[in-house]
């Protein structure tokens, strides 16, 4: 495995034969919704142990073949990321894609996949959005969606890391993740299913902890709620984050709290950047267990005033209500409260480009 963080190599760029048409696009972006709509090409790199990384292409989205003995359809070797591109009058912007790089070398670490180098994760995503810039939403809640991703591609039914990898990047047109419009949502907080143990995958984004989500996912949305809550495995009682983002707690004193990176959470970009304007605006950000005996009781005392639900596909999301066994309680009558839109709006702000970016988070292209 090469752990050359460094190397670059030059995309060759096959553009698509057979693109949608500008009126066929325009159709499909009236309302994307979230990944249903994907655009002309995408970004694939091959690794092998002999030669590296190497046949790095844009190129026309396509069906990957695979054989059945495919190690990934296995053994679940696959990690993925997601980040977003916004549009800009001169182009299009991208928000933090070094830190998703990094996470993806992580990830990569945990699943003993070779590490791909950051240029190489940064290249690969600023070719696919150059080669579909028509692609980017124009409403304000609209963005291109990323997703790189890479799985295990040898032949081999043995379990052992593999020798070759597919990366690739896929882009998808998307709005809001939510259906519904700007809402309040909903959470089951389940006793049943836990996501992720000390020691396991619960850092890494690969998709087996998503997989592993789904059961519980689903009873949630059975339950008639949007998004599952889990608690830790150990003692199940430690908030640690959601079906498929992580959760902020905001308390009448001003200040707000986030579960902390114990290992078996995801670290988020999006959790990342509202830390650090929440410090930059003066609210004291705390990074803390909460459990959720308090998280009830602070509900009913008024301590904890509003809850929100952050990432990059889910944005900042208002928590509305709060459901589970011998549990129901709902939080700032189920609307957005002061403090989630403050924060919601000065993210956003930087994304778009209508204030100014202090930390240097957003990478323009032209
Ligand atoms: C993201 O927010 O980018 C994610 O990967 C979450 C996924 C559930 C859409």
């Amino acid at each position: 495995m090469t752990q050359d963080v460094t190397m670059s190599l030059t995309f060759v760029v096959e553009p698509n034969a057979h693109p949608l048409s500008a009126a066929q696009r325009a159709d499909l972006l009236v309302d994307p919704g979230f990944g249903r709509v994907f655009t002309d090409h995408m970004a694939i790199v091959r690794y092998s142990t002999d030669k590296g990384w190497h046949d790095a292409r844009i190129t026309a989205r396509s069906p990957v073949t695979l054989e059945p003995a495919a190690s990934v359809l296995h053994y679940a070797q696959e990690i993925f990321e997601g980040l977003k591109a916004y549009r800009r009058p001169q182009g299009a912007a991208l928000f933090r894609p070094d830190a998703n790089a990094r996470r993806f070398r992580a990830s990569a670490r945990r699943l003993a996949m070779p590490e791909l180098p950051e240029e190489l994760f940064l290249e690969s995503v600023r070719a696919l959005v150059k080669a579909d810039i028509d692609w980017i939403p124009q409403d304000e809640d609209g963005a291109l969606y990323l997703r790189p991703f890479m799985f295990a591609s040898e032949v081999f039914l043995g379990v052992k890391p593999a020798s070759e990898y597919l990366y690739i990047v896929m882009a998808s047109s998307v709005g809001r993740y939510f259906k519904g419009g700007p809402r309040a949502v909903s959470l089951w907080v389940t006793r049943e299913y836990t996501r992720a143990a000390p020691g396991g995958t619960g850092a890494a984004k690969c998709g087996g902890n998503y997989a592993a989500s789904l059961a519980a996912q689903a009873d949630a949305i059975s339950r008639g709620c949007d998004q599952v809550v889990f608690l830790d495995a150990a003692e199940r009682r430690w908030i640690e984050e959601l079906g498929g983002m992580n959760i902020f707690f905001v308390f009448d004193d001003g200040s707000i709290a986030t579960p902390p990176l114990d290992g078996t959470i995801l670290p988020g970009v999006t959790r990342d950047s509202i830390l650090t304007l929440a410090r930059d605006a003066g609210i004291a950000a705390r990074e803390e267990r909460y459990s959720i005996e308090q998280w009830q009781a602070d509900a009913a005392s008024g301590r904890l005033t509003e809850a929100f639900a952050c990432g990059t596909a889910a944005v900042v999301t208002p928590i509305g209500r709060v459901q589970g066994e011998g549990i129901d309680f709902t939080i700032n009558g189920e609307r957005v409260g002061p403090t989630t839109q403050r924060i919601r709006e000065a993210l956003v702000a930087i994304q778009r480009g209508t204030a100014p970016d202090p930390h240097d988070w957003v990478e323009e292209l032209a």
